[in-house]
């Protein structure tokens, strides 16, 4: 099934906040694992369509929206925006204590209470970061090729020089696809590590 590479455009929000579930565990669908659905997508694709929508790329073919690449040109920076605009009303609407403690939804809430700081060495050397993810339909295809060598392309025209992204250790898929792009490992998590490339 052939699709478009596209800019985000105001009323594709649902459509990526569903893929962020649909993709959400290691890749894999996400639905069964939370009760509130929308809790991904507040943290991993709605700060980026408020803070950086001209860094937001969609993937879509005949039945719709199917992937997307979000990128924002400098970490740090939206990193203090969210802590301005994006988290304190997502935090009023989710206290601590709303699920039971260390279920997934649990760890989500904790997150956006309290959000992890990127680290220096890795913003210093490669200030922008992103996230990917294609639904299945649209997996295997060069898309996510496409998408990401698109926001490359964006990247360079604000003047970016450099990105990383995170990734969990249990995705395999995922960092065979990032190494063959060309990232590679600059730190390491317990379950998850941090790759980044030059452009
Ligand atoms: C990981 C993901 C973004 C890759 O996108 P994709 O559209 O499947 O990959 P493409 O078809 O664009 O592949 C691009 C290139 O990478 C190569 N590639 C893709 N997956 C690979 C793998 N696992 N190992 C080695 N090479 C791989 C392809 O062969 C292709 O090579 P070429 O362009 O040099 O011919 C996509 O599969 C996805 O969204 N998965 C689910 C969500 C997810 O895991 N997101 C990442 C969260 S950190």
């Amino acid at each position: 099934m052939a699709a478009r590479i596209r800019a985000f455009r105001p009323g594709d929000e649902r459509a990526l906040y569903e893929i962020c579930l649909l993709t959400g565990a290691s890749g894999a669908d996400a639905t069964g694992m939370y009760r509130d659905p929308n809790l991904l997508g507040e943290i991993y694709v709605g700060p980026y369509l408020r803070l950086a929508p001209s860094l937001a790329i969609v993937g879509e073919d005949e039945t719709g929206v199917a992937g997307y690449a979000l990128g924002v040109a400098d970490t740090r920076a939206f990193e203090k925006a969210c802590e301005r605009d994006w988290w304190p009303p997502l935090r009023a609407r989710h206290p601590h204590g709303s699920f039971p403690p260390g279920s997934p939804d649990d760890r989500l809430i904790r997150m956006i209470h309290n959000p992890p700081e990127t680290s220096e060495d890795v913003v210093e050397r490669y200030p922008a970061h992103l996230h990917i993810d294609l639904l299945p339909r649209l997996q295997g295809g060069g898309y996510g090729r496409r998408l990401l060598e698109s926001l490359f392309d964006a990247l360079l025209a604000a003047g970016v020089p450099s990105v990383h992204l995170g990734v969990g250790l249990a995705n395999e898929r995922a960092i065979a696809f990032y190494e063959h792009l060309g990232f590679t490992v600059v730190h390491r998590y317990t379950g998850s590590q941090i790759m980044a490339r030059h452009l």
